[in-house]
This record gives structure tokens, C-alpha cells and sequence, in this order.
């Protein structure tokens, strides 16, 4: 057993079936583009690298990988939805087809702000996929995910890139915190 099992009240994503639903999202993925197209992955840095890094070997079309890190303003409650970029893409994306992997969809103001900025670079086609999405903390900018792995309720959910202070990114599951940990 993990070493940091101690600190999880409960496994709400099995490993098992995070990996079975990544491999329907490489075939729906694979399946929702032309054959011939290239596609850039573009990972949001740092939650996105255990998932991008799994789903990329369930694609099927060439691929390539890329990260973006990015940081919204004020982490408080009154967040102002501003992103900055700490780490831009390497590759020039424009004519390209850009599938942008997240881990999870909060209030969705990060995404919101990644995809507008990668949208002025005139990409082929924008396309994203998240792992979680935790449509009860959405605020009022509603961005279209085109694939989603599993709705999560509105809990302190860790594991599988989804960090608390950085830690517990290495877990192989989705699990809650433990309240004392974080309250
Ligand atoms: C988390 C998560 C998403 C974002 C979702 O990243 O990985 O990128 O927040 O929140 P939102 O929908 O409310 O914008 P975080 O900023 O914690 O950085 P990390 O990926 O390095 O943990
Ligand atoms: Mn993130
Ligand atoms: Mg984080």
C-alpha cells in the first residue's frame, strides 16, 4: 500500500478504472479526427502530465507533445479569471490541430483563458479533453469540452496529477483528502 494512504478518506477513482476509461478516450479521440491529421497535445502543466502521458499512448494519429504552464491571479475566492503564462508551447501551432489535456475542470476560468489565447494563433482546430470535470463549481465562462473522463462532486479530490501542495500527484487513483489535513 501507497505510503500516503493514510492521508485518503476515501478512493473515489479506481486506477483500474481511470485506465479503462482512458483507453475509450484515446479510441473516441482517435476516431474524432481525419487519419492524416497531426495533432499537438498540448498539456497543462503541472496536473495534466500523468494523464497526457497515458492517454498520448492511446491515440492513434501522429502526435506531438507539448506543455503550457499557466497561472491564474489571486487565488482567492474574487479570482479576476486572468491567466498568465509562466511556460509558453515550443511549437507554433497555427494550421495545426491542438488538443488541449486537463486534468480537471474546476471553475473553468483556467481553461477559458488557454483556450482564448491559443485561439488568436489560429490552430486549425481546438479541440479538449479533461480527465475530471466538476460541473457544480463552474462559473459564469462555459467552455465546450468535447471529452471528459468522469463528473466528480464538489469534494478535495487528489491522485493521478491532482496535487494539495503539491503533493499526492503519484497516486495512482482519484481520491478525497482527509478534512484535517486541509481545514
Ligand atoms: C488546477 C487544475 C487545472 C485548474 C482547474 O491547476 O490542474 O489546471 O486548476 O481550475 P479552474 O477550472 O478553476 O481554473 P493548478 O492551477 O492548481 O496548477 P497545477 O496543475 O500545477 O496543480
Ligand atoms: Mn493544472
Ligand atoms: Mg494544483
Amino acid at each position: 500500500t501507497n505510503i500516503m494512504m493514510k492521508d485518503i478518506k476515501e478512493i473515489i477513482i479506481p486506477e483500474e478504472v481511470i485506465q479503462n476509461r482512458i483507453k475509450e478516450l484515446g479510441e473516441e479521440i482517435s476516431n474524432s479526427y481525419d487519419p492524416e491529421d497531426e495533432v499537438i497535445m498540448v498539456c497543462i502543466l503541472r496536473g495534466a502530465v500523468i494523464f497526457a502521458a497515458d492517454l498520448a499512448r492511446h491515440i492513434n494519429l501522429p502526435v506531438t507533445i507539448d506543455f503550457m504552464d499557466v497561472s491564474s491571479y489571486g487565488q482567492g475566492t474574487s479570482s479576476s479569471g486572468v491567466v498568465r503564462i509562466i511556460k509558453d508551447l515550443e511549437e507554433n501551432i497555427e494550421n495545426k490541430h491542438v488538443l488541449i489535456v486537463e486534468d480537471i475542470i474546476d471553475t473553468g476560468l483556467t481553461l477559458k483563458h488557454v483556450v482564448d489565447m491559443l485561439k488568436t494563433r489560429e490552430p486549425a482546430s481546438i479541440k479538449i479533453v479533461t480527465l475530471l470535470d466538476k460541473p457544480e463549481r463552474r462559473v459564469e465562462k462555459q467552455v465546450e469540452v468535447d471529452f471528459n473522463g468522469f463528473e466528480v462532486p464538489d469534494k478535495f479530490v487528489v491522485g493521478y496529477g491532482l496535487d494539495y501542495a503539491e503533493k499526492y500527484r503519484n497516486l495512482p487513483f482519484i481520491g478525497v483528502l482527509k478534512e484535517e489535513l486541509y481545514s
